[in-house]
């Protein structure tokens, strides 16, 4: 900002020199707020790299992006042309420099850590956009990155073509923070899961006793046709084979018990939100049985992906059903029966719905369900709905409750279809 204003009247008009004085005065307190506010500013002269823009365009370039990645060297050279002509003390502060003129110079600095944005700005410039806004990584004169929200605002005519501003908001403590929450968020959720094994131990036991007595069964079979006095060695293969599928089996019950068990980071993964409820309903199938309830499942035909951790969605379907379970068992319902609903809303979102007979919430408790805590059981902690309620906010999702016209309580879990979603889940 070398722009020097009421510098050199030469007709000493006195009505000139007053708004002239007037406006310094006013310029004068303008750049006092701007130096002591505490966003990060910084004054950029683009005006080299405009006139690098108007001769592409002359040239007939259109896309400005294309046009940067077969020609990287034009981004470098931006770098360089373009230039910081002032700054505030919180853009000193946030870089950790000695001196205000430290910040002085080419742009280029201000890509150290990521220097992919440089063609992003230049081409949201290049496109005549006023606003351009990014979360980036600075990398500071003292050695640290912080992570900022890093905001271009173009110049247009006919205001000053020579200043650029940029801003910065340090959300380094933010993403932290928010890291920290997530962490404890799984760590909770993780709790939860192993507690929530516990209480289904009897199920599990059962899942895993299954497959060991169809082996013993099939193995006494065996050794009975091969004790004949002519062995029957087509049979005994035959049951050797299936004791090893038995085995399989088995094999995939206690895997799947681990992974419920294990800590492990939450990933993020394309899922087939189907293959999940099945993996979900394994944990529930005996207390399903034992208490006469039976499942009615509706699937939509073909699901779009979500994107998420395949662990902690099971963990989600396992809640909403062991509390259907428990509601039909609790009110003793004469009808048993819980409708698991899979289906697609609109091309954004896939649904689940789990729908009992129980006795459904009670009005008053309709906004409190997913409260941490709250609970009407003898012997609940409350925590199972609070839980799903984190893991779905987590996958970007919603999840919500409602009494059915027909009875019973309906939940409704939605969740966005991935579309970034990285296959090899
Ligand atoms: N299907 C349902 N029908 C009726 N009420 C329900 C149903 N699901 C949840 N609720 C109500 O919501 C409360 C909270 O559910 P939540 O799963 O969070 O905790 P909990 O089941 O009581 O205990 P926990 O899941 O920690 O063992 C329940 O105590 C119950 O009052
Ligand atoms: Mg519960």
């Amino acid at each position: 900002m070398a722009r020097a204003l009421g510098a050199s009247n030469d007709h000493r008009d006195p009505v000139v020199e007053e708004t002239v004085g007037a406006r310094q005065a006013g310029e004068d307190r303008f750049r006092m707020l701007i130096h002591h506010t505490p966003t990060p500013l910084w004054y950029v002269d683009a005006r080299d790299a405009g006139e690098v823009f108007e001769r592409l365009r002359a040239e007939g370039v259109t896309d400005i992006a294309a046009h940067l990645d077969a020609h990287p060297e034009l981004v470098e050279i931006a770098k360089d042309i373009v230039l910081v002509t002032e700054i505030n003390r919180a853009a000193v502060a946030l870089f950790g420099a000695g001196a205000a003129t430290d910040l002085i110079r080419p742009v280029r600095y201000l890509f150290a850590a990521t220097p992919d944005m440089a063609k992003r700005v230049m081409v949201a410039h290049f496109e005549g956009r006023r606003n351009y806004v990014e979360q980036a990584r600075m990398a500071t004169f003292d050695g640290r990155v912080r992570d900022v929200v890093f905001s271009v605002t173009y110049p247009a005519p006919p205001e000053h073509l020579d200043t650029t501003f940029i801003t910065m908001e340090d959300i380094t403590e933010r993403l932290r923070t928010e890291a920290q929450l997530r962490r404890l968020q799984a760590d909770f959720a993780h709790a939860a899961r192993v507690s929530m094994l516990g209480e289904l131990a009897t199920s599990i036991a059962h899942e895993v006793r299954q497959p060991l007595a169809a082996i013993v069964t099939n193995a006494e079979t065996g050794l009975r046709w091969l004790a004949r006095e002519e062995p029957n060695l087509a049979k005994a293969r035959e049951l050797i084979g299936r004791i090893a599928a038995s085995a399989l089996r088995a094999n995939d019950i206690i895997q799947r018990v681990r992974s419920m068990a294990a800590k492990q980071e939450p990933e993020r993964l394309a899922l087939d939100l189907a293959e999940v409820v099945d993996e979900a309903l394994h944990f529930v199938r005996h207390d399903l049985d034992a208490q006469g309830i039976t499942l009615l499942r509706v699937d939509a035909g073909e699901l779009p992906p979500v994107v998420g951790d395949r662990v902690q969605l099971q963990q989600v379907v396992v809640n909403l059903l062991v509390n259907g379970i428990q509601a039909i068992a609790q009110a003793n319902a004469r009808e048993r029966r819980i409708e698991l609903k899979i289906d697609v809303d609109g091309t954004d979102a896939v649904t689940l719905s789990v729908h009992d007979t129980g006795p459904g919430v009670a009005e008053a408790d309709l906004g409190c369900v997913f409260d941490g805590f709250f609970t009407t059981k003898d012997t609940g902690m409350g925590i199972g709905l609070s839980i799903c309620q984190s893991i779905i906010a987590e996958h970007g999702g919603e999840i919500g409750v409602t009494n059915h016209p027909a009875g019973g309580a309906m939940f409704r879990v939605s969740l966005p279809v991935g579309d970034d979603a990285r296959p090899g889940g």
